[in-house]
C-alpha cells in the first residue's frame, strides 16, 4: 500500500472543505485507517463501528486484541449513540476537559460500536480530542472513529507525522501530518462507571485538575506500585510500552552517581545515552546526551518525551540512564511512561 503524506495547515478557516480532509474522511467512510494529529499524539483511526476497519488498526499497528481502542467523537451529541449514561461526574469532566486530553471510560450500549474495537467489554472509552484537523476529520467522515496511537505496538507513541511514517509507512492508507503535537503524552484514562472515578492511565489532564473540577479521583494501584500483584484496569497498560531499542535505566540519585554508572559502562565499551533535560545537560559526558525539555517546566518535558525516545534509537545507543522526575502535574504521566518503557527497572544509589 502506497500511505498518501497530506500536510494539512490546522491554523485554516473551514477544514472540513480542506480537500485532504475531505479524501481522509472518504478513506474512513470506506473502512480504510488514516493516521491524524491530535493535541497528544498522532493517532490510528478507523471507523468505530466496523470490524474490518477496526482489523486494519490492529494489524497495521501488530496490537494485542484485548487491549480496547478509545471511540473519539467531534461532538458531545455522538455519545448517546453508543453510551447508556453519562453520569453527573462526567458530565461535570466533559464540561470542564473536552475537547481536550481526557478520555472517560462509560457503561456502553451493546450492538453499535465494532466488538473488536471495545475487546469485547462492556464499557467504552471516549474522548474528543483539542485539535482542528481531528475534530474536522471526525464531524466530515460521520462517523465515531476508534483510534490508539499510531505507532507500532510497544513502540514510543508518535508526535510528528514523521514518526507515524517510520513505524507505519505502507501499511495504512494516508497520514494527515498537521506538524507536532503538543502535549505530547496521550490523554488521561478515568473511569467514570463507579461512584469514585478512578485514573486508569495518568495523562494530559492531571489528577489535581480532575480533583479541582470533581473532588476526589482515585489512581488505580495497579499503575504506581509496581510490585503490587494487582493487574492494571486499562488493558494497555500491562504491556511494556514506550520501548527504546536499548535497555533504559532510570536512575535515582545524584547526576554524580548517574555520572558514574555512565563511565562503567564505557570502560566495558558500551555506547551510552543519558536523557536529562536543560538543566544538567552540561553537566554529563556520554556518547549521546539528550535534553528533554526543561525540569522548570515539566509540560516541555512530556511535549519533547517520545521523541527523545525515539532519536537514541537513531543515535545507536547500546544503554540509556535517565533522570527521574517529580510525580506532581503531568510529571505522573512522564514518570508513568518512563517506568513502562524502562521495564520498571530502577537504580537506587
Ligand atoms: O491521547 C490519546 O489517548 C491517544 C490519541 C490518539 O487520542 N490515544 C491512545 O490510545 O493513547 P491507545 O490505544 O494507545 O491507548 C488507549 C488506552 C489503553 O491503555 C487501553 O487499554 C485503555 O485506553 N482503554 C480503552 N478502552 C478501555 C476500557 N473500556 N476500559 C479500560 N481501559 C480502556
Ligand atoms: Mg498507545
Amino acid at each position: 500500500m502506497n500511505t498518501k503524506v497530506w500536510k494539512v495547515d490546522k491554523y485554516v478557516d473551514k477544514l472540513e472543505s480542506n480537500p485532504h480532509i475531505v479524501d481522509a474522511a472518504q478513506f474512513l467512510r470506506e473502512n480504510e485507517v488514516v493516521a491524524l494529529p491530535t493535541e497528544t499524539v498522532y493517532g490510528l483511526g478507523g471507523n468505530a463501528e466496523s470490524d474490518a476497519a477496526v482489523a486494519k488498526i490492529f494489524a497495521a499497528k501488530g496490537r494485542p486484541g484485548d487491549n480496547p481502542l478509545i471511540i473519539h467523537i467531534a461532538d458531545k451529541s455522538q455519545l448517546d449513540r453508543f453510551v447508556t449514561e453519562v453520569p453527573a461526574k462526567a458530565e461535570a469532566l466533559i464540561a470542564a476537559f473536552w475537547p481536550g486530553p481526557l478520555t472517560i471510560i462509560f457503561k456502553m450500549k451493546p450492538g453499535v460500536l465494532s466488538e473488536k474495537a471495545t475487546a469485547g467489554l462492556d464499557t467504552v472509552a471516549v474522548r474528543m480530542p483539542d485539535h482542528p484537523v481531528a475534530l474536522a476529520l471526525f464531524k466530515q467522515s460521520g462517523l465515531p472513529i476508534a483510534a490508539p496511537s499510531a505507532n507500532s505496538s510497544g513502540k514510543p507513541s508518535p508526535t510528528t507525522a514523521a514518526h507515524v511514517m517510520d513505524d507505519l509507512n505502507g501499511k495504512i492508507a494516508a497520514v494527515l501530518d498537521g506538524g507536532a503535537t503538543g502535549v505530547g503524552v496521550e490523554s488521561t484514562v478515568v473511569d467514570c462507571t463507579e461512584e469514585v472515578p478512578v485514573i486508569l492511565r495518568p495523562g494530559g489532564v492531571s489528577r489535581e485538575q480532575l480533583e479541582a473540577a470533581i473532588g476526589e479521583v482515585l489512581v488505580d494501584p495497579g499503575l504506581t506500585n509496581v510490585k503490587e500483584a494487582t493487574r492494571p484496569k486499562a488493558p494497555g497498560m500491562k504491556y511494556r510500552h514506550y520501548a527504546p531499542n536499548a535497555p533504559l535505566y532510570l536512575v535515582s540519585g545524584t547526576r554524580g552517581f548517574l555520572q558514574s554508572l555512565v563511565a562503567e559502562k564505557q570502560r566495558e565499551g558500551l555506547r551510552v545515552g543519558v536523557l536529562t533535560t536543560e538543566e544538567y545537560q552540561d553537566e554529563f559526558t556520554a556518547d549521546v546526551v539528550l535534553a528533554c525539555g526543561s525540569r522548570a517546566q515539566l509540560e516541555t518535558v512530556a511535549a519533547a518525551l517520545y521523541d527523545t525516545l525515539r532519536k537514541f534509537n537513531q543515535m545507536e545507543v547500546e544503554i540509556i540512564f535517565s533522570e527521574i522526575f517529580p510525580t506532581s502535574g503531568v510529571g505522573l504521566a512522564i514518570m508513568n511512561r518512563l517506568q513502562k518503557a524502562a521495564g520498571n527497572k530502577v537504580i537506587t544509589e
